[in-house]
């Protein structure tokens, strides 16, 4: 069955923004303080709170500025390496060598397809200064295991959960235990300021140092401006970036915010249902990871590489759409030259993987819809 003519194609990311968010958004506009403001600061306490109130959050334009900024509070100069997982986002590889850095690659485990540890550890040279855990798609890296390495090697981790924010774990949210988190509120996130990010940092010193770095390094103060004015007066000791977040993001942020256990509800019962309708499939690998308290973020398939665009081809002939999260960063020009790990997980990965819709509350319909394109494919 091809795609029906009156129903439009589903796409991989939907946002969930709807009367709450157009509501804030206008109060916003209305208000006139475009800039960093009050939406900012309780934006910032609302992410503060949700992480159980201990660590500071400092909110920024995107994932990328607080990966960057991330980068240079951990002290990553010229000559440094960065060990990353090869499969990851190129915001991240681009945040390493916008410091002078280079990123060095390491696979991935092949269940989860986060961080090999083992892998990472081999990787350590005396140019290391730190190392990226990222959480992706349905569950979180091994951070126990991560942040044991780096206090052996005395180095500093980014937590990259740009997938995992709303995830809850034992230990505490994603965001309250790691050295430096960071989280992405792109348009295509869970939770999403149309674009923003935070860092999050573990003392007060620190988060003054990135409060300046995203103000392009005026010591302008945040308490000032989240009355909704400006302090004429400042001092520049900083390096900085014009990397703060504005207030109409915020409000939309704080929005969604209001909304995260729907939102994350929601998610969670459609990744069971997908697992429910495609783990018995042959020659097919679902994740396997996401545990209670997580959230999932993208749903992807491992499909057998020979069939790979073939199985795309039938979804969008469907009506559904796929994306491809990701290409590897040792196969782009720019990092072809990167220090790097044996690749062989990430290459296989890079070859089978598929991302499938998974959207926040969406309808049966179009849940319907995906499960019986995936399936079709493989009973034909
Ligand atoms: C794992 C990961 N890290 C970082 C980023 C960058 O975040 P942003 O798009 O907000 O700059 C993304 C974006 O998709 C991501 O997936």
């Amino acid at each position: 069955m091809n795609q029906p003519p009156d129903q439009p194609t589903i796409p991989v990311f939907q946002p969930a923004l709807g009367e709450p968010e157009l509501a804030a958004a206008k109060e916003a506009l209305e208000m006139g303080w475009l800039g960093m403001g009050s939406y900012v600061g309780s934006f910032e306490d609302r992410v503060q709170q949700f992480l159980g109130g201990q660590r500071h959050v400092v909110a920024v334009s995107t994932g990328h500025a607080a990966l960057h900024l991330a980068f240079l509070l951990a002290g990553v100069t010229d000559g440094d390496e960065v060990i990353t997982p090869a499969f990851n986002n190129v915001a991240d590889f681009q945040a390493i060598l916008a410091c002078g850095a280079r990123p060095v690659f390491c696979d991935i485990d092949n269940t989860t397809l986060c961080l090999d540890v083992e892998q990472a550890r081999g990787l350590i040279s005396p140019q290391t200064k730190a190392i990226i855990a990222m959480d992706y798609g349905c569950g979180l890296a091994d951070h126990d295991r991560v942040q044991q390495l780096a206090d052996q090697h005395g180095l500093r981790v980014i937590h990259d959960a740009a997938h995992s924010f709303g995830s809850k774990t034992p230990g505490g949210p994603v965001g309250s235990f790691s050295d430096l988190c960071m989280f992405s509120f792109d348009p295509v996130k869970t939770i999403t300021c149309i674009d923003g990010g935070a860092l999050v940092v573990r003392t007060e010193d620190e988060a003054e140092r990135v409060r300046e770095m995203r103000l392009i390094g005026m010591t302008q103060r945040s308490s000032v401006m989240y009355e909704d004015k400006r302090a004429w007066t400042y001092d520049v000791r900083l390096p900085g970036f014009r990397y703060h977040m504005a207030n109409l993001h915020a409000a939309i942020g704080l929005a969604q915010l209001g909304r995260l256990d729907s939102i994350a509800s929601s998610r969670r019962e459609i990744y069971d249902l997908f697992r429910e309708a495609f783990d018995a499939l042959p020659n097919v690998q679902a994740p396997q990871n996401l545990k209670a308290g997580g959230v999932p973020f993208l749903f992807y398939l491992r499909v057998p590489e020979d069939r790979r665009a073939d199985f795309r081809d039938h979804l969008t002939a469907r009506g559904v759409d796929t994306g491809i999260h990701w290409q590897p960063g040792h196969r782009f020009t720019l990092f072809k030259d990167c220090r790097a790990g044996d690749l062989s997980v990430t290459e296989r990965v890079s070859r089978e993987i598929v991302t499938i819709p998974l959207h926040s509350f969406m309808s049966p319909t179009n849940r319907d819809r995906v499960i019986q394109a995936v399936r079709s494919f493989f009973d034909e």
